[in-house]
């Protein structure tokens, strides 16, 4: 007998960098027990492959290059991770992620996984910049995820600030800053709301205030 599998429940989470959004999105696919996928982890593996080819983010070809190499199973591990979250991946993954041609290399294996879930999951939670106005227009639910500058780079400096005692919130905020100007005012999808997403700002919220707040969205 033949059975027709239910299209996947898709949500998206945009928003800034350090705006909760990642912690945000995995707190719901934990709930809702989802696949989640971190895209901003794949424009920063191609911004850190650069960098360790010597290459310049900036470079097209340089970019490209690595946009075409980079293997989504190598991402989760561990070494990995903690290389992608640097505040250096973060700069060079967005000028990579300000190329058509790189975004237009990831943008289908985004999609893949939003319609066809890992691990047999009916759903799935993909956070970035531009899942619900590019990568999942049709998504069930969409959330902008935003805070104020000063309140993201305080997140952002407790984070780094374990790994480099040099770093300043001055040169955090000013990193956040100029991150938050690319992403927004690029030509190829820019940074901003959808339409039809709830905005949720949580620069007075816990993480469990944001959670509900996220959950109260969902089932209205
Ligand atoms: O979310 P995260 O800070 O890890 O993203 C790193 C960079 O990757 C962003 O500053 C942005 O330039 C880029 N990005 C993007 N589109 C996405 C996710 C991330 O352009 N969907």
């Amino acid at each position: 007998m033949c059975s027709l599998s239910a299209k996947p429940t898709i949500i998206a989470v945009d928003g800034p960098a350090a705006s909760g959004k990642g912690t945000l999105a995995r707190r719901l696919a934990e709930k809702f027990d989802y696949a989640y996928l971190d895209t901003g982890a794949l424009y920063r593996a191609v911004g850190v492959a650069v960098l360790n080819a010597g290459g310049d983010p900036q470079d097209d070809a340089d970019a490209l290059a690595a946009a075409q190499a980079l293997q989504l199973e190598a991402l989760n591990e561990a070494d990995t991770q903690a290389t992608l979250r640097t505040a250096e991946a973060g700069i060079a993954a967005s000028h990579v992620a300000a190329k058509p041609q790189v975004r237009a290399c990831i943008l289908q294996a985004q999609r893949d996984f939003a319609l066809h879930p890992p691990a047999g999951k009916t759903g799935a939670i993909l956070d970035g910049r531009d899942i619900g106005t590019i990568v999942c227009p049709t998504a069930a639910h969409k959330l902008f995820v935003t805070a104020s500058a000063e309140v993201r780079a305080e997140r952002r400096f407790l984070e780094l600030r374990r790994d480099n005692d040099q770093l300043t919130i001055d040169e955090v905020l000013r990193d956040i800053k100029d991150r938050d100007a690319r992403d927004a005012n690029r030509d190829t999808a820019p940074m901003k709301q959808a339409g039809d997403a709830h905005l949720l700002d949580t620069s007075d919220l816990s993480i469990e205030e944001a959670v509900e707040a996220a959950l109260a969205y969902i089932a209205r």
